[in-house]
């Protein structure tokens, strides 16, 4: 099969195409991916060095926006069998302060590849969605499919937009297309301005770590490779028109992540600031996973303990990833690799 990915150099993305071409050796990957500050070739260096290059390589990498129509028609008319859509400006924090590129990318960029998909009649477009269109949660109850959508935040609200516009071509035009709204990830390539991996590279660099608010919102972990293995369930076994969740069924407030990673790296508690709350911030998010697991079969393989512990010794030992990707430096990697091809 040949997919499209879209966002692969991003945290999620990237960890997908790994995952996918180590599992499905009769698989092909195009990564089209616009490079914005979040995507970051070097978290695809060794798949690049492994699989990329010649006519029959199993990765090739398309330097590109998905709302560049005539290039994405291009790329989808060469054989693309599936679209698996990751790209998107994907912080909430970045939503407040700036919503405008939120709607060019994740609504109008959703727009060209679902056009693409239906013109070249793809077999499978799978639409990387969010628990967070579903809005916050009280102290009870989960998220399950059928939970109106309430979205708080710009991001959140953008994604949501996606997801109608990705319904509406299953309805109207019978595009085999599925959605996945999974909740929140952590593990390696994390891009540092989320909650794990900011304040475990800031508590590695003896910095503050700011906490929004009371420190009590409530997030539903799961580690990205579990996520990853979703999306493959998803591709190969999903329904189409169906909407799956996904979640790591760990609820956690920030504090207790917070505690966490001061204690893997004995750290002292005295790093943690108390800052003022990010506005609209949902209080909890929990996601029930029955349908997944029911009907494709899907399971968890990290538990949280486990899976935090090799993370915070993965940003232990790749502190000049993270350094290059804080300091915009990455970006020289770019022009090394590709510059004179
Ligand atoms: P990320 O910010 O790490 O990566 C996004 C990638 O998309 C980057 O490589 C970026 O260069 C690329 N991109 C951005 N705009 C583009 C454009 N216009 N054209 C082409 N490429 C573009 O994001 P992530 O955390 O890997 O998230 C991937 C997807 O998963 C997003 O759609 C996000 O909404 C969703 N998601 C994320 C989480 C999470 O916890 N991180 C949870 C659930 C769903
Ligand atoms: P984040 O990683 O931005 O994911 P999301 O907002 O999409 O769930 O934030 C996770 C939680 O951590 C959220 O409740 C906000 C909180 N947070 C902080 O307290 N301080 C920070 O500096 C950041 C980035 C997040």
């Amino acid at each position: 099969m040949k997919i499209l990915i879209t966002g692969g150099a991003g945290f999620i993305g990237s960890n997908f195409i790994r995952y996918i071409l180590k599992t499905h050796p009769d698989h092909r990957v195009v990564n089209l991916d616009a490079l914005t500050y979040a995507g970051n070739l070097e978290n695809l260096r060794a798949v690049a060095e492994a699989e990329g290059g010649g006519p029959r390589a199993r990765y090739q990498f398309v330097k590109g926006d998905i709302r560049e129509v005539k290039l994405v028609d291009r790329i989808v008319a060469d054989g693309v069998e599936a679209i698996i859509n990751f790209a998107a400006e994907s912080h909430v924090d970045r939503s407040i302060d700036n919503a405008g590129i939120f709607i060019e990318t994740n609504v109008l960029g959703t727009q060209v590849l679902l056009d693409a998909a239906l013109r070249h009649q793809v077999q499978r477009y799978v639409q990387i969605s969010t628990d967070e269109v579903y809005g916050s949660l009280g102290p009870t109850g989960k998220f399950t499919e059928s939970t109106p959508i309430a979205p708080n935040s710009p991001y959140s609200a953008s994604k949501a937009g996606a997801d109608l516009l990705v319904r509406s071509y299953y309805e109207t035009f019978k595009l085999p297309a599925l959605i996945t709204r999974c909740s929140n990830n952590y593990g390696p390539y994390q891009f540092p301005e989320k909650l794990i991996p900011l304040f475990i590279t800031n508590a590695l660099s003896d910095q503050h770590l700011p906490l929004y608010g009371d420190g009590l919102n409530v997030r539903d972990w799961i580690h990205v490779e579990d996520h990853c293995a979703a999306i493959d369930c998803v591709l190969h076994r999903g329904t189409p028109g169906e909407v799956y969740n996904i979640g790591g069924n760990c609820e956690k407030t920030n504090r207790e992540i917070t505690r966490i990673i001061l204690q893997e790296l004995d750290k002292p508690e005295s790093l943690i600031r108390f800052v003022k709350d990010r506005p609209g911030h949902d209080r909890r998010y929990a996601i029930d996973s029955t349908k997944i697991m029911r009907e494709l079969g899907w399971a968890q393989n990290y538990n949280f303990q486990t899976g935090m512990q090799e993370t915070v010794t993965w940003y232990s030992h790749n502190r000049e990833w993270w350094t290059r990707v804080k300091s915009g430096e990455y970006r020289d990697f770019y022009q090394r690799w590709y510059g004179n091809r």
